[in-house]
């Protein structure tokens, strides 16, 4: 007889949720998802600005929530925040790697050190990040999230930087499953697909124009929420998952199925013809 879990609890009251890049877009929906069950927070990102207009949002929902800046690319800063923040709330729960920094160019008509900052951002961002936080995470019982995107498995014109990195975030992901196993300690990823009411869509499709062609090549046919993203999350941080590390769940109304490839192909190249 398989036992199966009668009852399920999507409720993180008590739980340390860290969100790297936490303060805006898709990372903060996270956060906001975490805050509403009732989690304990502490967000990063590089705008001390950002930062305090992030944790007065996220005070909102009830719980404690503790913010600090730093650059995920400044191994030190990065490391003092997290230390900070286990001083303030203890062990570690959940851990969110969602900085992340992108913009359109071709390969060749990008600086090698254009090429390096989303590599460095993307990447060594989010080793900075498992790296510091590592010691920092309960055991057993953490669970670790990158946020990854179309771009690590579906190669993609004018984002060379971002399909490399991207790639590699995913590859840390798996090999760090097999690391911190037997530690307890849980690493997934999601992939979010096209979100509305964010940066990277406000600037990818400025016009309505542009959002049509984007829903129009999403099979479920609509744009995501923040909220599916941190529902996908709450799911992989959740018991349900207590059996699940080292898979990367695309949360995207299945955009990254192909709709994803020919779509930014179509954006990128009206941008980069001014059309
Ligand atoms: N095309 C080509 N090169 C670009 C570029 C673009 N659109 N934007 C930046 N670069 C280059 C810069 O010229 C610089 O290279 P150089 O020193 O050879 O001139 C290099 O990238 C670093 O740029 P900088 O402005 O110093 O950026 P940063 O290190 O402060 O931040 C990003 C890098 C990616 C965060 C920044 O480009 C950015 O703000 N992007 C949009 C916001 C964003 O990414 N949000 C996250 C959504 S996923």
């Amino acid at each position: 007889m398989i036992a199966v879990m009668a009852t399920v609890s999507v409720d993180f009251s008590g739980s340390h949720v860290f969100v790297s890049g936490g303060t805006s877009g898709i990372n903060l929906g996270i956060a906001e998802g975490f805050a509403a069950a009732g989690a304990t927070l502490t967000v990063s990102s590089r705008s001390p600005e950002r930062v305090d207009a992030a944790v007065q949002r996220l005070r909102g929902h009830g719980g404690e929530v503790f913010g600090l800046p730093a650059d995920v690319r400044d191994y030190e800063a990065t490391a003092g925040v997290l230390e900070q923040a286990h001083a303030q709330h203890g062990p570690i729960d959940v851990l969110v790697c969602g900085a992340a920094g992108n913009f359109p160019a071709l390969a060749t008509q990008m600086s090698a050190n254009a090429f390096k900052s989303v590599v460095d951002i993307d990447l060594q961002g989010t080793y900075h990040v498992l790296r510091a936080a590592h010691p920092l995470l309960r055991t057993p019982g953490a669970s670790v999230l990158a946020v990854s995107a179309p771009q690590a498995f579906l190669p993609m014109l004018a984002q060379s930087h971002v399909c490399a990195a991207k790639a590699g975030v995913e590859m840390l992901v798996r090999t760090l499953a097999l690391e911190w196993g037997g530690a307890g300690i849980r690493v997934n990823a999601v992939v979010p697909g096209a979100i509305e009411d964010t940066g990277g869509m406000d600037r990818l499709a400025p016009t309505e124009q542009a959002q049509e062609l984007v829903r129009g090549s999403v099979p479920m046919g609509r744009l995501g929420a923040g909220a599916d993203i941190a529902n996908g999350c709450l799911l992989l941080a959740s018991p349900l998952a207590a059996y699940v590390t080292g898979t990367v769940l695309p949360v995207d109304g299945g955009w990254s199925l192909g709709g994803a490839q020919s779509a930014l192909h179509e954006l990128v190249t009206r941008a980069a013809s001014g059309a």
